[in-house]
C-alpha cells in the first residue's frame, strides 16, 4: 500500500458554494410538547427524556452520507444500554475510552473485535483486559504508549493518533491529544524497529465541529502519513476520521451530507481495501433527547439576577463552559432580560451560563428545557454535594 494517490485534492479549494455549508435539512429533534407533558406528569429530580427512534434515523442518514465509512459510536457520549442496544442493532462498532465501557458492551453481545480503545493513554492492567477480552485495536499518540501496547500485547494493531486542526469546533480536543510531525516521525521509526504492527491513522477535528474542511485536512494528512508508513515497511489498512460530526443547537451546522461530500471525495485517494471507521458521538444521540431540569429559586446579587437550577455542571450541564450553546425553552413568556445560571451545588464553579438572554419572569418550580442534550449530559453527571444523578427517560417513538 505505498504508492502515491493520484487524486489527492492536496490545498483544493471547497467545491461546495458557502451557503450550501449550513444545514437544510428538516430539523431533527424530540417533540417539545411531549417533552413539556412528560415533565408536567411526573418530576422527582432532572431528567433526560430520549427518542431512540431519532437515534436510528441517524444512524441510518450516517450510512447513507457516507457508505464507506462504518460509524464506531463513541460510547462516552451516553453509555445508556438501551441506546447501545438500538446502535448495535443499526450495525454500528463502538469506540471505547476504559475497560468500564469495554465490559458493558460485551454484556450486551458485543463482539470485542468491533470495538475501539481509542483512548491514547492506557494503563498497563487495562491494556492486558481489553486484550485478554478479544480487543484488537489499540490508539497511541506517543512511544511511551508504543511500547507500552506492544510490550503487553506485542501483535496488537495500533492506530496512530495525529494533531490535526480544530478551527471552528465548538469543543475543541486539539490541545491534549494527537502526534506532530517529529512525533510520528519518530513512532513510525520505532513501530518499525519494534516489529509492532502500526496500521491505522485516526485524527478528531474536534467535537461539533461546524467546519467540513477539518475533515479533509485530516484525511490529506492521514494519507500522507499511511505513505511514511509504507516507507518504513509497515502495513497501514485502517483510516480512522473519528467523531465531531455536529448536531443543531443555535449556530449553523452543515449537514452529515456536506461533511459526507468531502470525505466521499478525499477517500478516493485510499486503496478500497483500506477499512474506513468514524467516530461519531454527539452526532448519533444529541438530538435525539432534551434535558430537563426545575428553577429552585432567583437571587439578585450585585445588580445580576441568578437563576438556580436543580441540576448545573456537577448535574450534567458542563458543555455550556466551553461554549456550546443549547437552544433553551421555558414555559414563560416575559421580556428577555440577562440572568446568571447556577447549578445547585454551593461550588463557586458551578454556573453554567452567564448574562444569558432569558424570560424576566422566571421563578421557582419553572422547567428548563435544553434541546438537543442526549450527548454528554447524563454521562458527565455526578453526585457531587449529595445531589442525585438526572433520570433518564428512554422511549421509542414510531415516527
Ligand atoms: C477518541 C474520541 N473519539 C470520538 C469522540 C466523539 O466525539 P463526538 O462526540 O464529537 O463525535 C471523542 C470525544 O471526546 C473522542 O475522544
Amino acid at each position: 500500500m505505498g504508492a502515491r494517490p493520484t487524486s489527492i485534492a492536496r490545498n483544493k479549494q471547497p467545491t461546495h458554494p458557502q451557503e450550501q455549508l449550513f444545514d437544510t435539512h428538516p430539523e431533527v429533534s424530540l417533540d417539545f410538547d411531549a417533552v413539556r407533558q412528560a415533565a408536567r406528569k411526573k418530576y422527582a429530580r432532572p431528567f433526560l427524556i430520549l427518542d431512540t427512534a431519532i437515534v436510528r434515523e441517524k444512524a441510518r442518514r450516517f450510512h447513507a452520507a457516507m457508505p464507506r465509512v462504518r460509524p464506531h459510536y463513541a460510547v462516552k457520549a451516553n453509555p445508556d444500554p438501551r441506546v447501545l442496544k438500538v446502535l448495535i442493532e443499526e450495525g454500528a462498532g463502538f469506540e471505547i475510552a476504559s475497560i468500564a465501557e469495554l465490559d458493558l458492551l460485551l454484556s450486551l453481545g458485543v463482539p470485542a473485535a468491533e470495538v475501539f480503545y481509542s483512548n491514547p493513554v492506557k494503563s498497563r492492567d487495562s491494556i492486558a483486559y481489553a486484550a485478554a477480552k478479544g480487543v484488537e485495536w489499540f490508539v497511541l499518540d506517543s512511544v511511551d504508549e508504543l511500547r507500552r501496547v506492544h510490550g503487553v500485547k506485542s501483535d496488537a494493531k495500533l492506530y496512530l493518533r495525529v494533531a490535526t486542526p480544530n478551527i471552528g469546533s465548538d469543543w475543541p480536543l486539539s490541545g491534549k491529544f494527537g502526534a506532530g510531525a517529529a512525533e510520528t516521525r519518530e513512532i513510525i521509526a520505532t513501530a518499525a524497529k519494534l516489529g509492532a504492527d502500526l496500521a491505522g491513522v485516526t485524527f478528531h477535528v474536534g467535537s461539533q465541529c461546524r467546519n467540513p474542511e477539518n475533515w479533509r485536512v485530516g484525511m490529506e494528512k492521514a494519507r500522507a502519513v499511511f505513505d511514511a508508513m509504507a516507507k518504513a515497511g509497515l502495513k497501514p489498512r485502517l483510516l480512522d476520521i473519528g467523531g465531531g460530526f455536529p448536531v443543531r443547537h443555535v449556530r449553523p451546522i452543515p449537514s452529515i451530507e456536506v461533511i459526507g461530500n468531502v470525505v466521499n471525495e478525499v477517500l478516493k485517494a485510499f486503496p478500497l481495501e483500506v477499512q474506513v471507521i468514524a467516530e461519531p458521538g454527539r452526532y448519533l444521540v444529541s438530538d435525539a433527547g432534551y434535558f430537563v431540569c426545575r428553577v429552585l429559586g432567583t437571587a439578585a446579587r450585585a445588580s445580576k439576577r441568578w437563576l438556580h437550577l436543580d441540576a448545573g455542571l456537577f448535574g450534567g450541564i458542563i458543555e455550556t463552559t466551553e461554549g456550546l450553546k443549547y437552544r433553551i425553552r421555558t414555559d414563560r413568556s416575559g421580556p428577555d432580560v440577562t440572568w446568571n445560571v447556577a447549578g445547585p451545588t454551593c461550588d463557586s464553579v458551578d454556573v453554567i451560563l452567564r448574562d444569558e438572554p432569558l424570560p424576566s419572569d422566571l421563578q421557582e418550580g419553572d422547567f428548563f428545557y435544553l434541546r438537543n442534550a442526549g450527548a454528554y449530559t447524563t454521562a458527565y453527571a455526578s453526585e457531587f454535594n449529595g445531589f442525585p444523578l438526572p433520570e433518564v427517560r428512554i422511549f421509542e417513538s414510531k415516527r
